[in-house]
């Protein structure tokens, strides 16, 4: 009797394993993830007086010849002005920006400057200034190439980092990894401010010092998140995004995009699409609208890499946040099966996980079909929520893990997504417990317009 039960048992956990994709077995340490006090050297305010900080840049035109670059004053406005030039010595033009600020409950920002640097040369490096007087910061950025179909270009993918001890690991990681990221797609949650007693928007100042190592240097690609609603009609502030629209600015109009929240870029031999999961979605709402539009729009004999980030996932098996992203799946999947999407970038999930190329777009109701299958013309899509934040990682998963799940683990990291050309890509994800060069998943893509067969 004994014997038949312990082969039962083999059996199905066989069919378990037949299953599912990986559940890594990594041994992590446990315990809660606490944000870095005020007075860490990573949030360190800029000398002199009204000296500009939080500097950032993101892409600031459609085809990657603009820069938008922002930056914080807190004393005064003082100057909208960028000079740059492709000599650290000679910052021979100069570019006027806007400033604008902003109250939040009992905060009041600082001069919130945007100024965006335009018909830049490809391909190049350029040497940027901002403040005035004797209180001036220099910065420098390389603009992509000229978008085409087989630029090699390299993805860095972070997403809900906050500003823990783990969340500077994190940054740390990428930052030393030896395939360099040239640009980070951020999936959202960006500084969790809104874990504090009305949403301290000083942590909103700090996230931005935080990360300036990086991101006054490449460009993040800005995707929203949960944490970036700062919705709080309790104590009297009802407009949704309030601090992140006015800090994140992006060049949503040079898509057609009427909303900050969603739009598109071209950046090598990438398509790049950003999608809001907590604005609305439904048919005939802007949003709906514009991706209807947008995505007939991609032409992949220029861009062939087709790159969907939001924040929150579609394909996820954890017990964390599981079915969020349902109801938006169900919109828009079967156009993402239409247009061959490559992959699909999502955070929100604190933790990593990489699904199967699948769809379930064939339920209509009454047929009963309602399960993924796998279909080649699918996006693979990655839960990359693993940043590190406040929160902590999310542990529990769903049992057994489903058939659309390749690989997930509850760790911290980031990962690489290593354009070669127009039909390969290497994707790798790292963990922050390894050394800078281990790679904890990795595979290689091919693109589902030039190489669709596997
Ligand atoms: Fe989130």
């Amino acid at each position: 009797m004994g014997v038949w039960v312990l082969l039962v048992g083999i059996l199905l956990h066989g069919v378990a394993l037949c299953n599912g994709g990986i559940t890594s077995s990594f041994v992590r340490k446990t315990g809660m993830s606490v944000d870095m006090p005020l007075d860490s050297d990573v949030f360190r305010v800029p000398p002199g007086y009204n000296a500009p900080q939080q500097v950032h840049i993101t892409q600031g035109d459609h085809e990657g010849r603009g820069v938008l670059v922002s930056w914080v004053t807190m004393d005064e406005p003082g100057s909208n002005t960028v000079l740059y030039g492709t000599s650290k010595d000679k910052l021979e033009f100069r570019a006027e920006g806007i400033v604008t600020s902003y109250k939040y409950y009992n905060y009041t920002s600082g001069f919130i400057h945007h100024c965006t640097l335009k018909k830049l040369e490809y391909d190049t490096t350029y040497y940027y200034e901002v403040g005035i007087g004797n209180t001036t910061r220099q910065f420098w950025f390389r603009t992509p190439p000229k978008v085409g179909p087989d630029v090699p270009y390299t993805f860095g993918l972070i997403g809900d980092l906050g500003q823990t001890f783990d969340s500077n690991s994190t940054l740390t990681h990428y930052e030393s990894n030896p395939i360099k990221g040239q640009t980070v797609l951020y999936v959202g949650d960006l500084s969790y401010a809104d874990n504090y007693p009305f949403h301290n928007n000083i942590r909103w100042d700090t996230w931005g010092r935080f990360v300036e190592r990086s991101v006054a240097y490449q460009p993040w690609i800005w995707t929203a998140g949960n944490h970036e609603l700062d919705f709080g009609p309790e104590f009297g502030e009802r407009v949704p995004f309030k601090p992140f629209t006015h800090r994140y600015h992006v060049p949503y109009r040079a898509s057609g995009s009427t909303s900050q929240l969603w739009y598109s870029v071209k950046r090598a031999s990438a398509y790049i699409i950003v999608l809001s999961s907590y604005s609305a979605y439904g048919k005939y709402t802007p949003q709906y609208q514009w991706l209807e539009q947008e995505l007939p729009k991609v032409n992949r004999s220029e861009t062939p890499w087709l790159i969907v980030l939001v924040h929150s996932p579609w394909y996820n098996s954890y017990n964390y946040h599981y079915m969020e992203g349902e109801t938006m799946r169900v919109m828009y999947e079967s156009w993402f099966v239409q247009y061959k999407v490559d992959l699909v970038f999502a955070g929100h999930v604190h933790a990593y996980e990489r699904s199967e190329r699948v769809s379930n777009i064939a339920y209509n109701i009454v047929n009963g079909k309602c399960s993924p299958v796998d279909d080649t013309s699918a996006p693979v899509y990655i839960t990359v929520g693993d940043g590190g934040n406040i929160e902590g990682l999310a542990n529990n998963m769903t049992e057994p893990q489903p058939a659309y799940s390749a690989f997930r683990e509850a760790s911290f990291g980031h990962a690489v997504l290593d354009i070669k050309n127009r039909t390969h890509a290497y994707y790798a994800w790292h963990r922050n417990q390894d050394g800078f060069s281990a790679v904890a998943d990795s595979v290689w893509f091919f693109n589902r317009y030039w190489q669709p067969d596997n």
